[in-house]
């Protein structure tokens, strides 16, 4: 699919994305604020939105935008919500932790239909970048060549990954327990701290799931469509259809969700009788979904 703008322009997935903001400041000092006790923002974070939002501002004038940093922003009318991670792992950007990465999702009438995540990897010293591109219904890619979901078949056979955000609250500590069960049950269970590149490794097929709570839309919306064009399943973490209004999300090679569910899923259902919060958050008002 082929997103044109007002202006008559077709935004290539390099042209999405301004990450020259981010590669400038990888070696240079961070200026760190707190938007909590651990939960960090830099000045990069807010310049990398800037970049980006330039550019779909002036192209796309009659879409709606969803940023991390700015909020909703342009035509609550339109069928498109660009979700918007300027910079996602920012605690691992602040101490030069690879990997983090820029992530946009473009929704369509709420659903995932064109996505960008460019990586940043390697690390101090070498630094370097990968760009993950898809479209629905057209694949996914990684730096230009067609990406595939694992096709391993056994828990026990599984690298996984999830993570944990920087609220420490009752799915938080579910989710400790599911980290120590899988740990026990699979090759291991990564936590790397950015969950665009979470799941676009699941989309590369280097791993073989990931979930996280309360991941915000920006956290989402391009990587659910990376995995699912690359073959993989998407659900919410109770098996439930996914939206990235909700607050939990289960990514696989799809061979392995049902396996994955078993135990997932009863201690979603488990958060859900206690009365915890799965409501969907973060939609702009008045954005029209056919959820
Ligand atoms: C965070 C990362 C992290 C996840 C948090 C997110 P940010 O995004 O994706 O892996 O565990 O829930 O908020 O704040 O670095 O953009
Ligand atoms: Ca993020
Ligand atoms: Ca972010």
């Amino acid at each position: 699919m082929r997103i044109t703008g007002s202006t008559g322009f077709v935004l290539k997935p390099s042209a999405w994305l301004n990450t020259s903001v981010v590669m400038d400041a990888v070696n240079k000092p961070r200026n760190i604020t707190y938007k909590g006790l651990t939960d960090l923002v830099t000045e990069t974070d807010k310049m990398s939105e800037a970049a980006i939002l330039e550019v779909v501002k002036k192209n796309f004038e009659d879409h709606l935008i969803l940023g991390e940093e700015g909020g909703v922003i342009g035509e609550v009318a339109s069928d498109y919500l660009w979700c918007i991670d300027p910079l996602d792992g920012t605690t691992n950007f602040a101490h030069g932790y690879p990997s983090f990465a820029v992530s946009v999702g473009v929704l369509y009438q709420g659903k995932p239909t064109a996505a960008t995540v460019v990586e940043f990897v390697g690390g101090p010293m070498c630094w370097n970048t990968r760009i993950f591109t898809a479209t629905a219904g057209g694949g996914a890619f990684c730096n230009g060549q067609r990406i595939h979901v694992s096709a391993t078949n056994e828990v026990e056979r599984s690298l996984l990954v999830t993570g944990f955000g920087y609220e420490h609250d009752e799915a938080w500590a579910t989710n400790i327990e599911l980290f120590k069960e899988f740990t026990d049950v699979s090759r291991g269970v990564r936590r790397l701290g950015a969950a665009a590149v979470d799941m676009c490794h699941v989309a590369l097929g280097i791993v073989e799931a990931y979930w996280e709570y309360r991941l915000k839309p920006w956290d989402m919306a391009a990587g659910v469509l990376m995995v699912e064009e690359a073959g993989g399943t998407v659900s919410l973490m109770d098996g439930g259809k996914f939206s990235v209004f909700d607050r939990s999300v289960l990514v696989s090679n799809g061979v392995l969700h049902a396996k994955l569910l078993e135990r997932i899923g009863p201690a979603t259902e488990e958060l859900k009788s206690k009365g915890i919060d799965f409501s969907l958050w973060y939609k702009p008002e008045d954005y029209r979904t056919d959820l």
